[in-house]
């Protein structure tokens, strides 16, 4: 009887905690959006040489962050070191680190404890596609997508998590990609090693929140292809639905996404819609959706890189 009593009353606070946090995110839709300050902060971008990674560093030196710009092209990242000084941040500092090997993330990130400071917002950015269908994948280049594209998180997570939650402040900042929330024919490396940056973000995220550590906060980003060269070459069948993002506006809407602290984030808008339809459609009618979309054509064109990462 007592145990009926108990569990009631359990149900009942569960059901009216769960109406409250339905409520709150209604209301919250409709007020504008607060984005927080992120003047002061040291975020470390991986990947910053380039790309998606240089417009995110952009992004944060005109809102005068402290930046810390890691990536294994040290002329790239230079680059990037001297376009955010002339945007007007007067604290940024380029290290040249491969992220795909774990003893030089964690000297790098000594170095940048002791000459920067700890690290509030890490971006993990550097990526790597090889494009080739699995049983045409040689095994190093399969090891070096997921040293690149996951394991790297592991190894930035242990260097600067410690930091954050010792100061009960910090942001994960996973950039992993829609090929991290759907298997790609063609991608199958690239889309493990994503999932795995999903899964590690989200999971470490969930330890953050049942050993009440609010202060850390966790962005997943999932963006369509982007033109930044990564994806050369790649196509898009419904433009209207899945655009090819332009990088400016996706750096610009990511950035966004963190100052907002969404935990997830998923680029263009139809991959939510996309996501809830395959959560229980039948396989076949996944599989018409995907054909017409012509998502197992996307990567036909794909044009590999000439320079060796
Ligand atoms: N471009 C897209 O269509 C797209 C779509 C979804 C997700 N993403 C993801 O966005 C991120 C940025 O991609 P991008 O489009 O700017 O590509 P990019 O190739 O322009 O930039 C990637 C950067 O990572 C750096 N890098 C590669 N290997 C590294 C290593 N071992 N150590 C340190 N740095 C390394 C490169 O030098 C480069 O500067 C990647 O994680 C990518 O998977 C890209």
């Amino acid at each position: 009887m007592s145990f009926n009593l108990q569990s009631s009353k359990k149900l009942f606070i569960f059901l009216g905690k769960s109406l409250f946090t339905l409520l709150e995110a209604m209301i919250f839709a409709l007020l504008p959006k607060q984005q927080k300050n992120v003047a002061g902060e040291i975020v470390l971008i991986t990947g910053a040489g380039s790309g998606l990674g240089r417009l995110l560093a952009l992004q944060f030196a005109r809102r005068g962050s402290v930046l810390v710009l890691w990536d294994v092209n040290k002329e790239g990242n230079e680059e990037t070191c001297k376009m955010a000084q002339e945007a007007g941040v007067t604290r940024v500092h380029a290290y040249t680190c491969d992220c795909s090997q774990k003893e030089e993330v964690y000297r790098v990130a000594d170095q940048v404890k002791k000459e920067v400071g700890d690290v509030s917002i890490l971006i993990n950015n550097a990526g790597i596609v090889t494009g080739k269908n699995f049983l045409d994948c040689p095994d190093e280049l399969m090891e070096k997508s997921f040293d690149v594209n996951f394991k790297a998180h592991l190894w930035t997570y242990k260097a600067f998590l410690p930091a954050m939650i010792a100061n009960d402040h910090g942001h994960l900042v996973c950039i992993s990609s829609s090929a991290g929330l759907v298997g790609v024919n063609g991608l199958a490396d690239y889309c493990a090693s994503k999932f795995a940056a999903f899964g590690l973000a989200e999971s470490v995220f969930v330890e953050t929140f049942v050993q009440n550590q609010k202060g850390i906060k966790t962005t997943i980003v999932c963006p369509f292809f982007i033109k930044t060269g990564m994806f050369e070459g790649c196509t898009t069948a419904c433009p209207s639905l899945l655009p090819i993002l332009e990088p400016e506006y996706a750096a610009e809407k990511i950035v966004e996404a963190i100052l907002q602290e969404k935990m997830y984030f998923y680029m263009p808008k139809f991959l939510y819609f996309m996501m809830f339809l395959k959560s229980f459609l039948p396989l076949k009618t996944v599989l018409l959706i995907g054909d017409y979309l012509d998502i197992f054509h996307a990567m036909d064109g794909f044009l590999e890189r000439k320079k060796k990462l």
